[in-house]
């Protein structure tokens, strides 16, 4: 995979960048200290990139998979014309299990599948399946604007809150989850400082929403994880606001880990839990959070910091990336059609109905 630079500073909205036929991710490994983009050339390129971490953030990935499948099509009709469709099969299934978390990824594949589906077996696919991936696209931005506002809308006070990992636009298609209603409540000054955890070990919150919110005037402070207790038992915090990577049907929320201890910390000193995810996030085929594929990553990612090693030898390490918070400790689920307080089955069901 080729790297490359723009002849403009990177913005956070460039995630993913569909450019005169090309597919370029902003590397997030790299930020913020250089904005550097990876070219995908090819289905198992965009594959990659997902599993390395190039681009992260559920809707973010759900996007690259979509220009992805753009990807795959354009290879298999290259190659085979009018047998694309089964052609392009082993690369969909690659995008897929690029990471397991995240049910957008899946989400995008199905609604660019079906699209497939629709095209004839001796029509070019490229436009038809460039214009669906582009809707994906535009629609993640419009949905995290309209479920921003709404979550706004609960923020009372001028007060601050705590966000974790990264649910801004470098994870989305645009203007972000979480970072969504922070943007939205800025604007409506009902914001005094947002506490982000620095998120380890990829450290989404000191490298990514720190890069979003600083570069707009958002006053952000960064703690280390474990400090996040001690921030909400000073006072003056009154909402976690957090992302997802996948909201079961019955309301427990996947996002990244560390959130659950969070959510915890936070019902025991009475301020409230905020999940910010547009409707693509929430899995109905999947009954509970016991039910969500945790994704496991390699012990390499905690034993060391910035590509060296830290731990001692000789130590293993258990790196599960997400955890699962209960529905119970979720104070409300933002979407793009509305606000679901005190979240549990039958409100999802009428909610996605
Ligand atoms: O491992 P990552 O960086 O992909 O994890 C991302 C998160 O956990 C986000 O909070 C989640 O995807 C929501 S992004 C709008």
């Amino acid at each position: 995979m080729k790297t490359i630079e723009l002849d403009r500073p990177a913005t956070p909205d460039d995630a993913a960048l569909w450019r005169d036929s090309d597919l370029l991710l902003l590397d997030q490994r790299l930020l913020p200290h250089e904005e550097k983009f990876i070219h995908c050339e090819s289905a198992a390129d965009t594959a990659r990139a997902i599993t390395d971490m190039v681009v992260r953030g559920a809707p973010a990935i759900g996007v690259t998979a979509a220009y992805g499948v753009v990807l795959a099509a354009r290879g298999a009709w290259r190659e085979t014309g009018s047998g694309w469709k089964r052609a392009m099969t082993d690369d969909l299934y690659r995008l897929a299990a690029a990471r397991p978390t995240a049910v957008n990824l899946g989400w995008a594949i199905n609604r660019m599948k079906a699209l497939a589906q629709t095209l004839a077996d001796d029509q070019e696919p490229e436009p038809a399946l460039l214009a669906e991936a582009r809707s994906i696209h535009e629609e993640d931005i419009s949905a995290n604007h309209t479920l921003g506002d709404l979550g706004a809308s609960l923020i009372g006070d001028r007060t601050s809150v705590i966000t974790h990992c990264n649910a801004g636009a470098l994870a989305t298609g645009g203007y972000g989850t979480a970072l969504g209603v922070i943007r939205s409540a800025w604007r409506a000054e009902k914001l005094a400082r947002v506490y982000a955890d620095e998120t380890r070990p990829w450290l989404q919150g000191s490298r990514l929403t720190a890069w979003e919110l600083a570069r707009e005037g958002i006053p952000v402070s960064l703690l280390a994880d474990g400090a996040a207790a001690a921030r909400l038992a000073a006072g003056g915090v009154d909402w976690v606001i957090v992302g997802s990577d996948r909201i079961a049907a019955n309301g427990d929320v996947a996002n990244k880990i560390g959130t659950y201890s969070l959510a915890l910390v936070a019902r025991a000193h009475g301020v409230k839990v905020m999940v910010a995810a547009p409707t693509s996030t929430i899995d109905m085929n999947c009954p509970s959070g016991a039910d969500i594929p945790i994704e496991t990553r390699d012990a390499s990612e905690l034993l060391g910091c910035g590509g060296k090693t830290v731990a001692a030898e000789g130590a293993e390490a258990w790196n599960p990336v997400f955890d699962v918070t209960p529905a119970k400790l979720v104070d409300a689920i933002v979407t793009e059609k509305g606000i679901i307080l005190s979240p549990d089955a039958k409100k999802l069901r009428q909610h996605m109905a």
